[in-house]
């Protein structure tokens, strides 16, 4: 234990050799656990880092497997001085007022990783609005600047770096999961996070469930770590989803009930027809034409789709549902009931991402 210092804050600490201090920072913030308010200490030939709270058993593994030798210790830690709290104060030396307007009023946070949309206007000040987030965010580690629209099969989305190391390979948390990606090479966003939650909480025990393109598998791991006794056959055609899928799968413990599978989903049918009671088709651009394959993996007697898809206004909903009933109709199956619709997000001018969960006989 270190010495008490009356005027620094006391706090949880890890207490490493200095030859792990890299390997060990990088896996406290991987855990959300580093309290970057709070100053590291150099004690001789050990770092003590300030932690946020005491780790829970699962996290005390996690560091075990990662550092072999550390000890917990509760230490005084100097205040770092105080934060930028947002980018408009860390801006306004800089930016004339009508420049400040431009700057983004949100980000995407992946991991250590911050996605923005750089407006025209603060092209040529990019760096510096990087700089700016890495100030404000003490978390994030790069900064990435969308440079298109997501787009091809593996709906993927260009990027650049605006800051910060540049490294893009990193570990998300959701919902008690940890997902490894890279998002300039598989797709994730993370706003979908509570429609994730919704799907997993309609789960029961012992389902079968295809998530005919799963990614790096944020549906289909966390209804495997939720549910009790399930199958979830996780499908994607991109070999680097494919990659992190099996890595997460490994990382959150749950071999046992997902299967990762590489490959187009209309080539798999046979070998997954009529085994699921559940079925996730998440490729908003291309929805209708999956629905023949979605009908075919839920079992002879129905089961439930989670159908994801673009519509422009107006009549949202009314038009995904139609479309969901003919196509459906085409497959030989029965839509018999929408239990619910909803419109997620908007993503163009009156254009929407919206779902429909949908019982189908
Ligand atoms: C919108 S993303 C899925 C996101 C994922 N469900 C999530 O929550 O993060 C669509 C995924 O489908 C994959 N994909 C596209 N066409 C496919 C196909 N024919 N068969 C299997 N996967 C496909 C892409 O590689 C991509 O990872």
């Amino acid at each position: 234990m270190c010495g008490l210092n009356k005027v620094m804050p006391m706090a949880y600490g890890l207490k490493v050799s200095k030859r792990l201090g890299e390997r060990a920072i990088k896996t406290v913030s991987q855990l959300t656990l580093i309290d970057r308010e709070l100053k590291i200490r150099d004690v001789e030939d050990s770092l003590v880092i300030p932690l946020t709270r005491a780790p829970s058993e699962e996290e005390g593994k996690k560091l075990k497997e990662a550092l072999y030798s550390f000890e917990w210790v509760r230490d005084s830690f100097p205040k770092r001085a105080r934060a930028v709290k947002s980018l408009v104060e860390a801006l306004k030396n800089d930016l004339t007022p009508d420049l400040l307007t431009y700057l983004p009023k949100s980000m995407d946070i992946v991991g250590s990783i911050a996605i923005v949309n750089i407006s025209p206007e603060l092209e040529a000040w990019k760096h510096r609005v990087g700089s700016a987030i890495l100030q404000v965010n003490r978390n994030v580690e790069t900064v990435l600047a969308k440079a298109g629209h997501v787009q091809g099969k593996h709906r993927l989305r260009r990027f650049k770096v605006i800051a910060g190391t540049g490294e893009t390979e990193v570990v998300h948390r959701e919902y008690g999961c940890t997902y490894q990606l890279d998002p300039t090479e598989v797709y994730f966003t993370p706003r979908l996070s509570e429609e994730r939650r919704r799907v997993v909480e309609q789960v029961r025990k012992g389902e079968t469930i295809v998530d005919m393109f799963a990614s790096v598998g944020p549906f289909a791991i966390q209804i495997a770590k939720t549910c009790e006794n399930v199958t979830v056959y996780a499908v994607d055609v991109n070999e680097k989803a494919y990659y992190f899928l099996k890595r997460n799968v490994r990382a959150n413990g749950v071999e046992k009930r997902v299967i990762p599978v590489l490959g187009d989903v209309r080539g798999l049918v046979e070998r997954f027809e009529g085994v699921s009671d559940r079925v996730i088709l998440d490729l908003p651009e291309k929805a209708l034409e999956f629905i023949d394959v979605a009908c075919r993996l839920l079992k002879p007697g129905g089961g439930r789709m989670h159908y994801y898809c673009f519509q422009s206004e107006p009549s949202v909903l009314e038009k995904a549902e139609e479309g969901l009933r003919v196509n459906v109709a085409e497959a030989n199956r029965v839509l018999q009931d929408v239990v619910y619709k909803q419109r997620l997000r908007q993503i163009a001018p009156r254009r929407w991402q919206v779902v429909l969960d949908a019982t189908v006989c």
